[in-house]
Formats: structure tokens, C-alpha cells, sequence
């Protein structure tokens, strides 16, 4: 088995974000990819697409993002690749309920709070583990873990507040990981999304704007540039280590 790393994204959703473009990136960037998500078919095939594009794939379907069902997957994916370290890992995974505040269940506020909050600091606990004992790479990290946020994780606004309080606590994982991990040589790093990416998801919330929306290279995020933004957190050398970065198109009207 050789030492050919592993990427570890967990939430690709139907295979059309961000979890998918950053699969695609790190793939053809030379690492194993490890897909986790609770969608096993889409899994299934987005695995199969990488493989016929020449890269080493598996899906690794759960059906919550829970600590124990971590645990349990990351030992699979260590199982599937003895010996290969895992040096990348992304939490991507997001469950959003835009409501206004008085229309929120105390359902969907547990159900995204699984996701958003118990499922970050599961899947966080596990990247680390994986990388704490690993030698330093070329750029002098163990690992990179990377998180995908949203404006929602700065300021919140009149039908957020189950969204921003699960994105608010993501950032503040972040930045304590980022400033507890830092002296290990773990790297970690948080994306706020600040504007809508281009998914087929975007077509409900765009209604008829979309297919104007969807061809102005302005005003959307591709998916595939936020993977490469990915790549690049990835890539840094110890020296000059991003903790939060900022992306939106170029005509966002912030
Ligand atoms: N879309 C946007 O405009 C936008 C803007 C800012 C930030 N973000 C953040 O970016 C991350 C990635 O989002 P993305 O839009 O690029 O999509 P994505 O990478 O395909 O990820 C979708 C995520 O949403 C979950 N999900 C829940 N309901 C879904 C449904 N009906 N269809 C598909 N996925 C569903 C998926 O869970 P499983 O994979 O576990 O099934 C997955 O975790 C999320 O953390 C999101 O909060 C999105």
C-alpha cells in the first residue's frame, strides 16, 4: 500500500456542491478520496465517477453524523487504506432551516443542531486524532482540517436563527481548534460562503431569476472555485497559515 494521502469530505448531498467539486479537486490533485454522507446512492455514484476519471474513491454512507458512527466510519476508511495517512479532511455538511424564529420546531432545531453543531465537533474530534501522530508533510503540517461556514456565521438575520446559531458555533470550533491544534502543526481553517453557490438546489431559491442568475459569472459561487480555494488552505506552507477565509463573487452587494 503506498503513503498516497487520503481527503476525507463529509456532506456531499446530491453530488452537485461543494463536497463533490472538492472531491473532484483533491482527486485530481493525487489524494484517495473518502466520501461520507448520508445519501449512499449519490455517494455511490459520485465514488464511481472519480474512480472513471482515474482517481481511488469509496463511499462511506451513514445515516447520521453522530460521534459513534464517526468513530466507526474514519476506522473503516483507515481500514480501506492501511497505512495512508489521512492528511485532509473537510466538514461540509450543513442542514439549514429558514424560518421565521416563531415557525421553528423544537424538531428541527434538535435535527439541525445534530448536524450543525454535534456532528462538526464529532467529525472535528476524528480529523484530529487522524493527524496528531502523523509525521510533518512537504509544507510542515500532520493534516488540514477545513470547514465550509456561511455569512450566516458572522451575523444573523430575520428567518436564520436555527442557521446562523449552528454556523456561529462552527466558526468558534474553528478558531479554538485553530489556536489548540496550531502548536501540533494541525492546520484549521474555516470558508465563509458569503453568497449563494451554483447547485441545482439554488434553482428553488432563485425561482424565476435562476437562469439569469446561473450564467452571470458575477454573481454566483461555482463550486468548483471554492474547491480550488480548498486546495490552496491545503497547500500553505507553515509560515503564513489562514484561519478564516472569505469568499464571495465578484458583484456580491454586501
Ligand atoms: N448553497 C449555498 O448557497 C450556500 C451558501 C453559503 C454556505 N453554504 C454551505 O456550504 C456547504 C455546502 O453546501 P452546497 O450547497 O455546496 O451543497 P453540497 O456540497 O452538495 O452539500 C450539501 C449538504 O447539505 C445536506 N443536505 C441537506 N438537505 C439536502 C438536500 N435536500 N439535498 C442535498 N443536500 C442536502 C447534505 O447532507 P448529506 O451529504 O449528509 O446528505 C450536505 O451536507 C453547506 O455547509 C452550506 O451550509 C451553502
Amino acid at each position: 500500500m503506498s503513503t498516497k494521502p487520503v481527503f476525507v469530505v463529509a456532506g456531499v448531498g446530491n453530488g452537485q456542491g461543494t463536497g463533490a467539486a472538492s472531491a473532484h479537486e483533491f482527486s485530481k490533485a493525487g489524494y484517495r478520496v473518502a466520501l461520507i454522507a448520508r445519501n449512499g446512492d449519490t455517494l455511490q455514484k459520485l465514488a464511481d465517477e472519480l474512480k472513471q476519471a482515474g482517481g481511488e474513491a469509496k463511499a462511506f454512507p451513514v445515516t447520521s453524523y453522530e460521534q459513534s458512527t464517526l468513530h466507526a466510519t474514519f476506522a473503516q476508511i483507515r481500514a480501506e487504506w492501511p497505512g495512508a495517512p489521512i492528511r485532509v479532511a473537510v466538514w461540509n455538511a450543513g442542514d439549514a432551516v429558514w424560518k421565521p424564529f416563531l415557525d421553528v420546531t423544537e424538531e428541527e432545531l434538535r435535527k439541525t443542531t445534530d448536524t450543525n453543531i454535534i456532528g462538526s465537533f464529532a467529525f472535528a474530534r476524528e480529523a484530529i486524532l487522524s493527524f496528531k501522530d502523523l509525521e510533518l508533510d512537504e509544507v510542515g503540517k500532520r493534516g488540514a482540517l477545513i470547514f465550509t461556514s456561511a455569512t450566516a456565521a458572522l451575523r444573523g438575520n430575520k428567518t436564520t436563527s436555527v442557521f446562523a446559531a449552528g454556523k456561529f458555533a462552527l466558526r468558534s470550533l474553528s478558531q479554538s481548534l485553530a489556536k489548540e491544534f496550531g502548536p501540533q502543526n494541525i492546520h484549521v481553517s474555516t470558508a465563509i460562503i458569503d453568497g449563494p453557490i451554483l447547485t441545482d438546489r439554488s434553482k428553488a431559491r432563485q425561482g424565476d431569476k435562476y437562469d439569469e442568475w446561473s450564467k452571470n459569472e458575477n454573481v454566483r459561487i461555482r463550486p468548483e472555485s471554492i474547491a480550488k480555494s480548498y486546495l490552496y488552505l491545503a497547500n500553505q506552507d507553515r509560515s503564513a497559515w489562514t484561519w478564516e477565509l472569505d469568499l464571495r463573487a465578484a458583484h456580491e452587494p454586501w
